[in-house]
């Protein structure tokens, strides 16, 4: 997108570092302060659930410092603007799938606070040596026990005062079965070890799924 300061009268704050409302001929748009190049770039609500998320009026605010377990990156579209909003921070990409880590790796060449790691979410330990603990854990992973990869995920990798965004895709859990049914069975299995902050629909940026925004219980 063109970079020029005379954007800057068309761009208003959002709740977090690096990432704005644009507004266009009458339309608003979420951007991203882009980390490479000097310019603005489109975040699409339709391709990120974060984006949806954040557009859906979340209070998430995530702040350039921060660091943050990204568990399922894919080819990186999100893991991008992530690193796009943590400046100064890092972002840990964990993906398990070997051709789209090559994506992966080709966009982190690009930006050093982009860390991508090949592993299976499913066991943590297995990047324990690699990472510090962090301050939010994103994690959007098309999988059957998708609560309880976040919570072993928090367990070892999440400050004590550190916020989970789960995405949760009750068609991954069952397909049979109602959607709200298996939504409410994750979020239950969350409330165990965590504070629910948010629980809110992607409509009509996604369907079929929920984004729980939890923090954990012991503060
Ligand atoms: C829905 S896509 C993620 C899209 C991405 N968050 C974005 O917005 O750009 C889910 C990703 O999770 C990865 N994934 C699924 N199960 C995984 C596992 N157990 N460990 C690591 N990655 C996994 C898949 O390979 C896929 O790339």
């Amino acid at each position: 997108m063109q970079n020029n300061d005379l954007l800057a009268d068309r761009l208003t704050e959002t709740l977090s570092d690096n990432t704005f409302f644009l507004e266009k001929a009458g339309s608003r748009r979420l951007v991203t302060r882009d980390l490479v190049h000097e310019e603005y770039r489109i975040w699409d609500p339709y391709r990120s659930k974060l984006a949806g998320l954040i557009l859906k009026g979340s209070s998430v605010s995530i702040k350039s410092t921060y660091s943050v377990l990204y568990l399922g990156a894919a080819n990186g579209t999100t893991a991008s603007h992530v690193s796009d909003i943590v400046s100064e921070g890092t972002v840990f990409a964990v993906e398990f799938s070997t051709r789209t880590m090559q994506d992966l790796i080709k966009i982190s060449v690009q930006r050093a606070n982009l860390v991508p790691i090949l592993a299976d979410v499913r066991y943590p330990e297995s990047y324990k040596n690699m990472m510090p603990k962090v301050d939010i854990i994103y994690q959007d992973v098309a999988q059957r026990d998708q609560a309880g990869i976040a919570i072993r995920n928090a367990e070892l990798h999440l400050k004590k005062d550190g916020l989970l965004i789960l995405m949760i895709k009750s068609r991954s859990i069952n397909s049979v079965r109602k959607n709200y049914e298996v939504i409410d069975e994750e979020v239950n299995k969350l409330k165990r070890f965590f504070k629910v902050e948010e629980l809110l629909d992607l409509e009509p940026f996604q369907s079929d799924h929920k984004a729980a925004v939890v923090t954990k219980k012991s503060q």
